[in-house]
C-alpha cells in the first residue's frame, strides 16, 4: 500500500517546471512572484534538510502568500462541497447551532464541534489547498520503493491524489465527514493518507493557527446564515472543479445566496 502511495504521488522533478525557476545559489524561487521575494523552495546549505528558509527580506511575503491564501481557500472548498451535499450541510449546522446556542460561536466551542471539525478535514482531504505541497529536494542519494533518487533532485508530493485514493479511502470522491469522525487522523501529517500541510519537519508551521481560524470562519457561516446556491444555478450542474495554480481556486467562483437566520 505504501508503495502505490508513493507511486501515486511521487513526482520526480529532474527539470524544473514552469512555475519554478532555480536561482545560482540553489534557492528556489517562484517565477511569477519573484518580484514580490516568495521563496517556495531551496536547499541553501543552511540546514541539513536542504530545505527552504526565506531570507529577511521576503519572510513577509511568505507568511503572507502561505497563510492567507491557503486559509481563505480552505473555508471556500468546506462552503462549496458542503452546499454540494445539503445533507451534510444541515447536519454541520444543526451540531453548530446546538453547541453555541444563543450566545453564538465562541472558540472555545470548537473543541466540541466535532462534525465541522471533521467537515474541515474531508473538505481539505478532497481540496488540499496546496495539492503539490512546496517542493523539496532530496539531501543525499536515495533509494525509496524502488526508486533512485540522487542527491539534489527536486521532490514534489501531490496530496490530491493521496485524499482521493479509492484503496484507502471509502467513497473517496464524496464528502462524507464521517471518515474522520471517529479516527485519529490529524492534521498532523503522521498518517501520509492525509497530508493537505505536508509532514516532517518543514512542514507547515502554521497548522494549528490555520485550522483554528478556518474552523472559526466556517461555523460563524453555518450560525448566522443559511446557504443557497444563486438563481439558475442547481445541485446537478453545480461543479467543485479546481483551477490551475499553486493554490487553487474554485473554477467558477463560488457565488451563493447567505440568508441571516431570523432572530
Ligand atoms: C489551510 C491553511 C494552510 C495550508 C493547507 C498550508 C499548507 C502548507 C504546506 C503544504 C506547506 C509546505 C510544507 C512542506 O513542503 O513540507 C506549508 C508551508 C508553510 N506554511 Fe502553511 N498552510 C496553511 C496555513 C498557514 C498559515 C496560517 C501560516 C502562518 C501563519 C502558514 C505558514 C507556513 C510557512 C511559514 C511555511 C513554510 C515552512 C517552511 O518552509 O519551513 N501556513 N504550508
Amino acid at each position: 500500500m505504501a508503495a502505490r502511495i508513493v507511486g501515486i504521488a511521487l513526482l520526480v522533478i529532474l527539470v524544473v517546471g514552469a512555475e519554478f525557476v532555480a536561482v545560482p545559489e540553489a534557492r528556489l524561487i517562484r517565477r511569477d512572484d519573484s518580484a514580490s521575494g516568495v521563496v517556495t523552495g531551496g536547499g541553501d546549505g543552511e540546514s541539513a534538510a536542504g530545505a527552504r528558509r526565506p531570507s529577511k527580506w521576503n519572510r513577509g511575503g511568505v507568511i503572507s502568500v502561505a497563510g492567507i491564501d491557503t486559509t481563505s481557500k480552505a473555508i471556500e472548498w468546506a462552503m462549496a462541497e458542503l452546499i454540494k451535499n445539503p445533507r451534510e450541510m444541515v447536519k454541520v449546522q444543526t451540531e453548530v447551532r446546538q453547541v453555541a446556542g444563543a450566545q453564538g460561536v465562541l472558540k472555545e466551542h470548537l473543541g466540541t464541534m466535532s462534525r465541522l471539525h471533521a467537515a474541515m478535514k474531508e473538505a481539505m482531504r478532497l481540496h488540499p489547498p496546496v495539492p503539490l505541497l512546496l517542493p523539496h529536494e532530496a539531501i543525499q542519494d536515495t533509494k525509496l520503493h524502488g526508486y533512485d533518487i540522487p542527491v539534489k533532485t527536486w521532490v514534489m508530493i501531490n496530496a490530491w491524489p493521496i485524499g482521493r485514493d479509492n484503496e484507502t479511502w471509502e467513497n473517496a470522491e464524496e464528502l462524507l465527514p464521517e471518515k474522520f469522525m471517529h479516527s485519529p487522523i490529524d492534521y498532523n501529517g503522521k498518517d501520509f493518507r492525509f497530508i493537505p500541510f505536508s509532514a516532517g519537519r518543514r512542514g507547515c508551521p502554521g497548522i494549528v493557527f490555520a485550522t483554528r481560524l478556518a474552523e472559526l470562519a466556517l461555523a460563524n457561516l453555518m450560525y448566522h446564515f443559511d446557504w443557497e446556491l444563486t438563481e439558475g444555478q442547481d445541485l446537478e450542474s453545480f461543479q467543485v472543479v479546481e483551477s490551475t495554480g499553486l493554490t487553487p481556486a474554485l473554477n467558477p467562483a463560488l457565488i451563493l445566496v447567505a440568508k441571516p437566520l431570523e432572530a
